[in-house]
Parts: C-alpha cells; sequence; structure tokens
C-alpha cells in the first residue's frame, strides 16, 4: 500500500509501523524512548506526526471540503499520533513536521527539560526546538533519566528482572531493589545502552565494570583484547543458550574475531586436496 509522508509516497506492508516506513525512506523523525529490538513503549511523545486518511482527504478535496489545496490547514481532518506504534493498515497522508507538530515538539520538550535538566540528548532537541530551560520538578540536580522505561524493558528482555521504576512523583527513578546491588543484575549493560539521555552510569576499568552499584569481572577477547562482556553475563548466557559458541579450544573470542577465524578456516578447507573433517 502507498503511504505519503511529506509529499513523498512510500511503500509500505500493512500492519507494518510509521516510523519505519519514515525511516526507509530517509524521513527524519525524532526518537527518545524507541529501540528496534524492544517492543514499543510510547512514554516520550517526541514521534508525533499528523496522519489524515488518503482516500477520505481524496474524496473530500474532489467536493471542495478542504480549505485549501494541500489540506494542510485543516487541522480537524488530521489526526495526531505517536510514529513508532502506529501501524499502517490504510492509505494514509503524514506530516511529520508541520508548526502545530514543532510547537508540541516544544511542549514535550519543555516537560522533559524540566523532569532531566542534564541529558545531553533532551539539551540537543531542546535547543533544535528552541525549549529554553525554565522551571523544574526533578528532585535531584543532576537528573538525566526522563522514566521512558526503555532500561527496565531491556532488562526484561534479557530475562534478568534486576531494576524497576520505583516511587511517585517527583521522587520516581530507575533502581534495582531497595538500591542495593541486584543478585539476578548480570552487569551485562543493555540498560546503559539503550538509555536515549545516558542517565544510566557504568565503568570498565582495570579489568572490572561497576554498574548499579555492583563489581563485575570483565572478560575480553584472546585475539586482540576487546571487552566481551562480564563473566556473570557469558555465564548466564551459556545457561540459557547451551555452551557458548565464542568458546574454541579455551579461547573467547569477539565477533570480529570470530569472523575472521571463520574466514581463514574455510580459505584452508577450500585448498584443493583439503577437506572438513
Ligand atoms: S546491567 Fe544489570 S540492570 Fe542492566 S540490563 Fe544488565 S542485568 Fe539488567
Ligand atoms: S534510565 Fe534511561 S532508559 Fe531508563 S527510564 Fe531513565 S531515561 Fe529511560
Ligand atoms: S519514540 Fe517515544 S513515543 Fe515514539
Amino acid at each position: 500500500m502507498k503511504v505519503i509522508i511529506d509529499g513523498l509516497t512510500c511503500e509500505a506492508e500493512s500492519g507494518e509501523y510509521l516510523l519505519q516506513i519514515a525511516k526507509r525512506n530517509h524521513i527524519n523523525i525524532p526518537t527518545l524512548c524507541h529501540e528496534e529490538a524492544l517492543a514499543g513503549l510510547a512514554t516520550c511523545r517526541i514521534c508525533i506526526v499528523e496522519v489524515m486518511d488518503a482516500r477520505q482527504k481524496a474524496e473530500e478535496r474532489a467536493f471542495g471540503q478542504l480549505n485549501d489545496d494541500c489540506g494542510e490547514k485543516d487541522d480537524r481532518k488530521r489526526k495526531i499520533v505517536t510514529a513508532c506504534v502506529y501501524p499502517v493498515v490504510a492509505e494514509i497522508e503524514v506530516l511529520t513536521n508541520s508548526e502545530k507538530l514543532r510547537d508540541m515538539r516544544k511542549a514535550v520538550l519543555t516537560l522533559l527539560m524540566a523532569r532531566a535538566p542534564q541529558s545531553d540528548a533532551i539539551g540537543m532537541l531542546a535547543k533544535e526546538y528552541g525549549v529554553e530551560q525554565n522551571h523544574r520538578w526533578s528532585s535531584r540536580e543532576d537528573e538525566k533519566c526522563i522514566l521512558c522505561g526503555l532500561c527496565v524493558a531491556a532488562c526484561d528482555k534479557m530475562g534478568t528482572g534486576a531494576i524497576a521504576t520505583v516511587n511517585r512523583g517527583t521522587t520516581r527513578t530507575v533502581s534495582t531493589p531497595f538500591e542495593e546491588p541486584a543478585e539476578s543484575c548480570i552487569g551485562c549493560c543493555s540498560c546503559a545502552s539503550v538509555c536515549p539521555s545516558g542517565a544510566i552510569p557504568f565503568t570498565d576499568l582495570h579489568g572490572k565494570r561497576t554498574i548499579w552499584n555492583k563489581e563485575f569481572e570483565l572478560v575480553s577477547c584472546s585475539w586482540c583484547g576487546e571487552v566481551i562482556g562480564t563473566k556473570e553475563q557469558l555465564e548466564y548466557v551459556g545457561k540459557r543458550n547451551g555452551p557458548s559458541a565464542d568458546v574454541h579450544g579455551g579461547e573467547m573470542l569477539c565477533e570480529h574475531c570470530r569472523a575472521v577465524r571463520e574466514a581463514s578456516r574455510l580459505k584452508w578447507v577450500s585448498q584443493p586436496g583439503r577437506t572438513f573433517a
């Protein structure tokens, strides 16, 4: 089916999310709480777009019911949706950067800035939309968390469930149980890597990773020395998926070195007179 985004006709599968279609066609829609590998949360509201049914619009245009040539000024005919969780099931026309949307995003960013004034990602977006720092109600001066929930979703997807959102109102935050090192945390850093506002600090120093007040032993690639993960993380994955394919003859290899080893092995066995053992 066809979807017209900012005047560009794009092909889409029924049920595909609007954000995916826009991305595939190099149309930028700002996002914060979206992560490809996780189910949509739609908590940040920054990816809002204006949507109108294309057939309805064509009919109304034919009967002269639209106010202007392209219908962009007819607000009543458009609905606001969050692109990251909006599945396209009919032909639609979409605006991603109208004046109305910019005003709405500005309002969203004003709230996010008030909540997390120390987040660089929010600061950059706020600057882009002309939002200035004003009153704030975060409980911490150095707050970066926008409470999007991505970190909790990532940890749940790992099956570890070591963190959750706790408290209410201005003291609402993400934490391990009782802010103590969580037994189930494996130091995988999935939470930190999906966080859109850099709110989860961790350090990798002298062979140790520290995250959520817990220290882990780091495991590095036997060939290149790059950090692969923590000992607890590799043991956990090994238990879930069976013995790790990374371990080979006592060696632990990173993805790149594994590919190099595989390529040289294939080259070796493909030489004349060689066969697979
Ligand atoms: S580092 Fe700990 S809290 Fe973060 S995703 Fe991994 S297990 Fe969960
Ligand atoms: S720590 Fe990051 S990922 Fe987690 S809720 Fe806060 S902003 Fe979202
Ligand atoms: S990216 Fe946050 S609501 Fe869509």
